[in-house]
């Protein structure tokens, strides 16, 4: 696959999956091999991802994942994107895996941002890499944070600890039915000025 071809039909792809399809570790530790190519600050590589396939886990964290998401939703106005994020809210203990990449380090709010950044910065080039790897091979995912409002329970659930770890996001991983063309995006001549700022 062409990497232009990837980069614009990687996208959250909550519905159009096949929750019947088994995905083997083998398929996710390739995706991860990918992934770890991605840059960290300092090289420190201090990434950890953990892979849940079991359906007694998949299920609390799905249930967490509800818990935190039924406001967001509730509140959200009905939209295609908001049905599909619903879905999968509804849906998520039938994914056939969850990946949960994590950060070494606890982030704490009292940090400084260039410390915060460095955090984030260091794991989400890493998910980013494995999400269009697992692209290529007929595998769909999204990138969620909803669940981090239980970050430590699920943290308790799978003898992550909290103090010493950042989760960063939950990706679950499923094989597609069907994919989706490029996004809908803000033109880059609205997003984007040359040596100033520019207002609006
Ligand atoms: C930082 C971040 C957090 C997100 N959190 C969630 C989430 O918790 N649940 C969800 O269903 N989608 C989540 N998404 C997916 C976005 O809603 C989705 O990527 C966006 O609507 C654009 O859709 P597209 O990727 O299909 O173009 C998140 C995306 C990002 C980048």
């Amino acid at each position: 696959m062409l990497i232009d071809e990837a980069l614009t039909t990687t996208r959250a792809v909550r519905r159009g999956v096949d929750l019947r399809r088994p995905v083997t570790r083998d398929v996710v530790e390739r995706c991860l091999r990918m992934a770890v190519q991605a840059p960290t600050g300092g090289n420190r590589q201090d990434w950890r991802f953990v892979g849940i396939d079991d359906p007694g886990l998949k299920q609390t964290i799905a249930d967490c994942y509800r818990a935190a998401s039924v406001a967001y939703l509730d509140q959200a106005a009905r939209t295609a994107d908001t049905d599909s994020a619903r879905f999968l809210a509804q849906n998520l203990e039938r994914v056939p895996v969850l990946l949960l990449p994590c950060i070494q380090g606890r982030h704490s709010p009292t940090e400084h941002p260039a410390r915060t950044a460095s955090r984030y910065g260091s794991l989400y080039p890493a998910v980013w890499s494995f999400m269009l790897a697992a692209r290529a091979r007929g595998l769909a995912t999204a990138f969620t944070t909803v669940h981090l409002v239980y970050e430590r329970e699920v943290a308790d659930l799978l003898g992550i600890p909290y103090d010493e770890v950042t989760q960063g996001c939950l990706i679950p991983v499923a094989y597609a039915k069907r994919w989706f063309g490029p996004a809908p995006r803000r033109p880059v001549t609205e997003v984007t000025s040359w040596n100033r700022w520019r207002r609006g």
